[in-house]
């Protein structure tokens, strides 16, 4: 235990664990190698703050339990840990000129050549938190699709590693205050009226949970897929990366595009220095090189 740190929450009136220096170390290189995630010395304090509710919910009594978790089943609890010490905020129509340079350029034009071609349809949103992303991107899809006016094979694939996230993702249940960037007319269209245990809830239409799939996926390790995606949103996860994390992950993605193909990321996040595999093409918008 840290000495010093236990003595100001006693000076302080708390209780409850207290991360020791050599835990902190050790959650700081485990998180850097299975999450990306670089913690500064800085967060020492964050951590064990975040962490505290973890292990009350493991019912683990201090951090040394904790950290030999990690280190005997470390993929057990990887997401939940990464939950704890990112965020998952995100929102329905997030960033949404995004959304409108899919629906007035990018969908019309590839569902165009799929028309031609016979071809699959494939986006891929990388860090999808509770499922507000995929399913902003599966009303822009649905309402593209049906405005071309064809059958078109054409799925939305969501990852994340947070377990939670994943599960709310499932879900596809919201309060209705979480709607606030839905257009009233995409609410009375793309989402019903929760019954019984989700009364005073809105749920994702059938329609939209049949071009998502939800599946767990860490950016840091394989990825069973084999590509290609149309489009890759990778959108305020990067943020938590550092450099060379990063440069690997925007080589990784342009494997899995085709020449033009654009990845979108996060409002406060750039390619700058990082890749020249990829250029700017509008904001936070990028395609892959045509050679
Ligand atoms: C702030 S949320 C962004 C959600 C959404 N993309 C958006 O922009 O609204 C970041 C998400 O990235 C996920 N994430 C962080 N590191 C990850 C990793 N190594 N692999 C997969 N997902 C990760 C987190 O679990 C979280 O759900």
């Amino acid at each position: 235990m840290n000495a010093v740190a236990s003595q100001d929450q006693a000076t302080a009136g708390l209780t409850g664990p207290v991360l020791g220096d050599d835990e902190f170390q050790f959650l700081r290189t485990f998180v850097y190698q299975h999450c990306g995630i670089a913690l500064s010395e800085q967060k020492h304090q964050l951590v064990q703050g975040r962490l505290v509710r973890r292990l009350r919910a493991l019912g683990l009594k201090g951090f040394d339990a904790y950290c030999q978790l990690l280190r005997t089943d470390p993929d057990s609890e990887l997401g939940e840990l990464a939950s704890a010490i990112s965020t998952n905020v995100t929102a329905f129509f997030r960033e949404v000129h995004h959304f409108e340079a899919l629906t007035n350029e990018m969908l019309p034009r590839w569902l165009e050549q799929k028309r031609r071609e016979g071809d699959r349809l494939r986006i891929w949103s990388a860090g999808c938190s509770s499922g507000e992303e995929p399913y902003s991107l599966a009303m822009v899809l649905a309402e593209a699709l049906e405005r071309c006016g064809r059958s078109i094979d054409a799925k939305i694939l969501a990852t994340d590693l947070s377990p939670a996230a994943l599960a709310a993702a499932q879900k596809g249940v919201y309060p209705i205050e979480r709607l606030e960037g839905v257009s009233a007319e995409r609410r009375h269209r793309w989402f019903l009226r929760g019954e019984g245990e989700y009364a005073g809830l809105a749920c994702v239409h059938p329609k939209l949970r049949e071009l998502v799939t939800i599946a767990p996926l860490n950016l840091l390790h394989d990825w069973p897929m084999q590509g290609p995606f149309d489009a890759i949103l990778c959108r305020n996860v990067v943020i938590y990366f550092d450099q060379p994390t990063k440069q690997k992950l925007f080589r990784r993605f342009a494997r899995l595009l085709p020449a033009g193909g654009p990845l979108f990321l996060g409002h406060s996040e750039s390619m700058h220095g990082l890749s020249d595999e990829f250029e700017l093409i509008g904001r936070t918008i990028y395609r892959k090189k045509i050679a």
